[in-house]
């Protein structure tokens, strides 16, 4: 097994090497002038999420330029609902649109049927991916976790007050319960069949986790990835999990003891020294320099990334943004980033 030489894959094991391994979230994206030439080839962000070939070839971009220790796939967290038959679109500098599920008759509208059918561009992708990136490299999949689907899946698209998911939550828990049970079903095949074609760990992004107050927090955060962790070990007990429960606040902890992640992604907020002593202790932690301050650059990214190292770097520690890299991001600066966190510790 190659596993033990992937430096990723060790560190999600427990163990310590020289230096921690680094990949960034969206690290494929609009800040490359090459994925952006990809994109227009393709004609749609979803024909791109849809093209083996293409999506292989934005997801090697990257690591061409930087060497980062993982590739994660090129999709979207959305392919989900997509693939659930919900119509989905992305408008050019708006994200995405679907046609919104608000209430339990309109769950009628979605359907397990084609859902395999539709996601097999994506397996076949991760088919490809296995002999195209270098032997020292992991490759990571992903899916949204349910709360943050069914966010999209509500409200039709990005939103800054959730008050759709909001009320029909709190109004009717048991209806919308059904919804979450179905995406909870959904990510536990739609993963499966990653892990099957070869993934070598699992990233849940719970990018909506900090909009809760603590019991709805408990039962459409915490308690759906325990059911998909649960799910999974069993069949793959050796698949490694990262949870991203971005915002997660003061809750962070309990969603570590509840949810049975192997690794916890920690957004830009969270405070070092606390996550040292009060996770890191527990589990090997990821992140979680601002994403901004790859767009400063220079010595304010530099002292950051500094005390970032510093802090976590002597206990397991996957060095990442605290959320994705945004589409400003001058490539140089990943380069500097780079280079910090491959000298470090000199
Ligand atoms: O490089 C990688 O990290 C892998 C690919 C990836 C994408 N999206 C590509 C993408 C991953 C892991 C995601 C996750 C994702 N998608 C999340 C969770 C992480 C987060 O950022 O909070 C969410 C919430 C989505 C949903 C989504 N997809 C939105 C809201 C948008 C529109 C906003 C935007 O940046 O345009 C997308 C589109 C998207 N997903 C793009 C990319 C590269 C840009 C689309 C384009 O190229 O036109």
């Amino acid at each position: 097994m190659t596993f033990p030489n992937k430096l990723f894959l060790r560190t999600l094991t427990g163990k310590t090497s020289s230096r921690p391994p680094f990949w960034l979230m969206r690290q494929a994206g609009r800040y490359l002038p090459e994925y952006r030439a990809v994109r227009t080839q393709a004609g749609s962000f979803l024909a791109l999420c849809f093209d083996p070939a293409l999506a292989t070839e934005v997801t090697l971009q990257p690591l061409r330029r930087y060497d980062m220790d993982a590739a994660i796939l090129f999709s979207d967290i959305l392919v989900v609902p997509h693939a659930l038959g919900q119509k989905l679109d992305y408008l050019d500098g708006e994200g995405p649109r679907l046609e919104p599920i608000r209430t339990t008759q309109d769950l009628l509208r979605l359907s397990q049927e084609r859902f395999h059918q539709t996601l097999a561009p994506v397996y076949e992708t991760i088919d490809r991916l296995k002999t195209a990136i270098p032997a020292h490299t992991a490759l990571i999949g992903f899916a949204g976790s349910p709360w943050t689907i069914a966010t999209y899946m509500v409200e039709g698209g990005a939103t800054k007050e959730f008050v759709e998911v909001k009320r029909w939550a709190y109004r009717d828990p048991a209806g919308f319960s059904a919804l979450i049970d179905l995406i909870v079903d959904a990510t536990i095949d739609y993963l499966s069949a990653q892990i099957r074609t070869g993934v070598e760990a699992i990233q849940l992004f719970d990018s909506w986790a900090g909009v809760l107050p603590e019991p709805a927090f408990r039962r459409f955060v915490i308690e759906p990835t325990r059911r998909i962790v649960t799910a999974l070990k069993t069949h793959n007990p050796e698949i490694p999990i990262i949870g991203f429960p971005r915002g997660a606040g003061l809750l962070y902890l309990d969603y570590v003891r509840g949810t049975g992640i192997d690794a916890l992604a920690l957004d830009t907020t969270v405070p070092l020294i606390w996550a040292a002593r009060t996770l890191q202790t527990r589990l090997p932690i990821q992140g979680n320099l601002d994403p901004v301050l790859l767009v400063a650059g220079g010595s304010p990214m530099a002292e950051a990334v500094h005390e970032i190292l510093h802090t976590l770097g002597p206990k397991p520690f996957i060095f990442n943004l605290g959320h994705g890299v945004v589409q400003s991001t001058p490539p140089e600066h990943v380069a500097d980033l780079a280079e910090l966190i491959k000298s470090w510790p000199h």
